[in-house]
């Protein structure tokens, strides 16, 4: 590469590496990936590295993180708050086993294993047995003080039983239910949802109103003691902070080899999804704290400690073009083809990049060496750029302008990131709305499955919605075609005569209207009652609707507002369309969900029973996968752990009472 294309490449990841960091530390945003932003920072390390002579002190790399948010009072950390280097592999693994063990005098080394928190570092000092001051990282020398807000962890004592001066460190996070009840909470006021519990956390962090902070459900775990230890050794100073009611992180062992420490990792990385909380790796401590002072730090991390990251495996591949695809409501979406690579023991030749907002954001050109991720089952995704590998002559990706199947000029609605495609004889759009409109959560027309669907449409049988509802006129034809006999094509008109009169909300969520969820669909059927009612609604209307926010208003307006839209209910309605109202219970804020008590609570368990099932909860009395809340009191046993295990949001009292708080306001 020549050097003034190597400037230039350091000047553009240096300010996008910049923008990022000022939307994370002063906005609390969340606007890029964490993976997406260490590929640019090792890309601008690697350009730094290969020309020095564009390495300036100014550089985003020169700094461990960001800088400190403005509106909070910044303050120095007594002992700085380092990060750790990563372990990727066994010989990793082993390679940093020799260096501590080449250090040190003795060779027999006891190793600390903890699960590594997926959440925010903090500080926290307690004086005289009081916690007097809670620091963020910040840019490990300088934090933020957060002391109001994470006095609101329940968990963390604010007064110790005796009058001790400790410092200590831990890990900040939300525990994955937690997280689940703020991004739904979010999506109904219309923000965009928090992509992890890490970036809810963070941005939780730096709220102002303690109140607002109070009902997110922060928790702590803490893993070091840098100041007011009682021994020389790691396991004793967390027993002892643990015996002094503080929240200590509990999972982890004692290793002594790196048998015992490589089982400990793979034990966790499969079992991750056990815990309430996400983690991403393990942290390997020495133990013992002289050893500690010997081995001593680097210049960004201790020699004493690392992290076993749970890193999804990435690799690199050339982009061959992009995909451009059209779901049931219209929206494009963008799908690279890859040349194809092994990954995580499979070959990738696809991957998602979601919008054209994030192959902008990411600055992808035709023809770029792109980085692929995949973890678990996820499905691959683009990371970044190798920049190094980029041609010279090389264009950046522009969004189409036309849709890829129909032609027709593709839209952008205000506030939104999708492309959309508005023409509803769109193929893409008939196909996608019919096979949703038959599902089970929507007009539930069993006897029809998705592949006859697609197979009437094929023929021209049901080229629209209405069309269901004259099938019963082709009856030959149906008859005629493989695989139907009479009984089932009998079955099939007989559901379809059926669906006519599907409660109002499942008609409504069965239009398939982008933001209209089967909640909402429940809320809209509440207020209109019938087709006619429904066509008529005016924005007036749903402004004073609760839980309606500003995107969902305008998704549905606009679907309301296009004449094909309202021409094809009339249809419906001229051809016998009559969906019944909701029932009673379907008005209930919780209706159709379900619940089930444990342990010891409060208040008698009748009270709790009668007042969860006047808000339309079923209670019932074991655990499974269509449980949606586990409500806990005192001594909670296996239905806990079922919980748990099967990913089940669990809630306090306290928690519970917060839930019915936002829905019934
Ligand atoms: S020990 C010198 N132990 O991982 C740093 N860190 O880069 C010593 N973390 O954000 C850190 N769980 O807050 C340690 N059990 C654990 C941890 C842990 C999560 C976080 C830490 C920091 C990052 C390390």
């Amino acid at each position: 590469m020549d050097p003034s294309h190597a400037q230039r490449l350091i000047k553009e990841l240096s300010d996008k590496i910049n923008l990022y960091n000022d939307e994370y530390y002063q906005i609390g945003g969340d606007s890029i990936d964490d993976d997406e932003y260490d590929i640019l920072l090792e890309q601008l390390i690697l350009l730094e590295t290969q020309f020095p002579q564009f390495l300036t002190s100014r550089s985003p790399s020169q700094r461990v993180g960001g800088k400190p948010i403005e509106n909070l009072e910044a303050v120095k950390h007594t002992h700085p708050m380092l990060s750790l280097s990563n372990l990727y592999s066994r010989s990793d693994l082993d390679n940093w086993i020799n260096s501590v063990i080449s250090r040190l005098i003795e060779s027999e080394i006891l190793f600390g294993c903890e699960v590594k928190i997926d959440g925010i570092a903090i500080s926290l000092i307690y004086e005289n047995g009081l916690l007097k001051q809670a620091i963020t990282r910040g840019n490990g020398e300088v934090g933020d003080d957060v002391t109001q807000n994470v006095k609101t962890i329940r968990s963390l004592p604010l007064e110790l039983g005796e009058p001790l001066d400790l410092e200590l460190r831990g890990e900040i996070f939300l525990p994955r239910n937690r997280f689940e009840l703020i991004n739904r909470q979010r999506d109904k006021e219309g923000l965009p949802a928090f992509k992890n519990p890490r970036n809810a956390a963070a941005g939780t962090i730096r709220i102002k109103d303690v109140k607002s902070v109070a009902q997110r459900g922060l928790d702590i775990l803490l893993y070091d003691i840098v100041a007011g230890q009682i021994s020389q050794g790691h396991a004793e100073n967390l027993d002892y902070m643990s015996s002094l009611a503080l929240p200590v992180n509990s999972f982890r062992a004692n290793c002594k080899s790196s048998e015992e420490i490589f089982a400990f990792c793979n034990q966790w990385e499969k079992k991750q999804s056990d815990l309430p909380f996400d983690i991403d790796g393990v942290v390997i401590k020495v133990d013992n704290l002289e050893q500690r002072n010997s081995l001593g730090v680097t210049a960004k991390s201790p020699r004493w400690a690392t992290a076993w990251k749970f890193k999804a495996e990435k690799a690199k591949s050339r982009l061959i073009d992009i995909e451009n695809s059209i779901g049931r409501t219209g929206t494009l979406t963008p799908v690279a083809n890859l040349e194809p690579v092994e990954l995580a023991g499979t070959e990738v030749k696809r991957a998602t990049l979601h919008n054209y907002d994030q192959i902008a954001r990411l600055g992808i050109h035709d023809h770029d060496t792109l980085f692929v991720e995949k973890g678990g089952d996820i499905i691959p995704k683009i990371v970044g750029i190798d920049f190094t590998q980029r041609k010279e002559d090389a264009e950046p990706i522009l969004p189409p302008v036309n849709c890829p199947v129909c032609g027709s000029l593709l839209s952008r609605l205000a506030q939104e990131i999708d492309l959309h495609c508005d023409n509803l004889a769109c193929a893409a759009i008939i196909e996608g709305s019919l096979e949703h409109f038959i599902s089970k959560k929507a007009m539930d027309i069993q006897s029809f499955g998705s592949a006859i669907i697609k197979l009437f449409n094929k023929k021209g049988l049901v080229k629209e919605l209405p069309d269901i509802y004259t099938l019963h006129e082709k009856k030959d034809i149906l008859l005629q075609l493989e695989g139907m006999g009479d009984k089932s094509v009998d079955n099939l008109l007989k559901a379809i005569e059926t669906s006519k009169v599907r409660p109002l909300n499942n008609f409504i969520f069965a239009l398939g209207i982008r933001h209209i969820g089967e909640k909402a669909a429940k809320t809209i059927a509440d207020q209109t009652g019938s087709i006619r009612q429904f066509l008529n609604l005016t924005e007036k209307d749903l402004d004073s609707v609760p839980d309606f926010g500003p995107i969902m208003i305008s998704s549905l307006l606009s679907w309301l507002r296009n004449t094909d839209h309202s021409e094809m209910l009339e249809k419906l309605v001229s051809l016998g369309m009559n969906p019944t109202p909701m029932e009673i219970s379907e008005h209930l804020p919780f209706a159709n969900l379900r619940i089930v008590i444990t342990g010891t609570l409060s208040h008698p368990r009748e009270t709790w029973k009668n007042r969860l099932e006047s808000l339309g909860f079923q209670i019932s009395s074991s655990v499974s996968g269509k449980t949606s809340y586990l409500l806990v009191g005192k001594d909670a046993g296996s239905k806990l752990a079922k919980a748990v295990k099967l990913d089940i949001p669990v809630l306090s009292e306290a928690e519970m009472e917060a839930l019915i708080n936002d829905q019934t306001q």
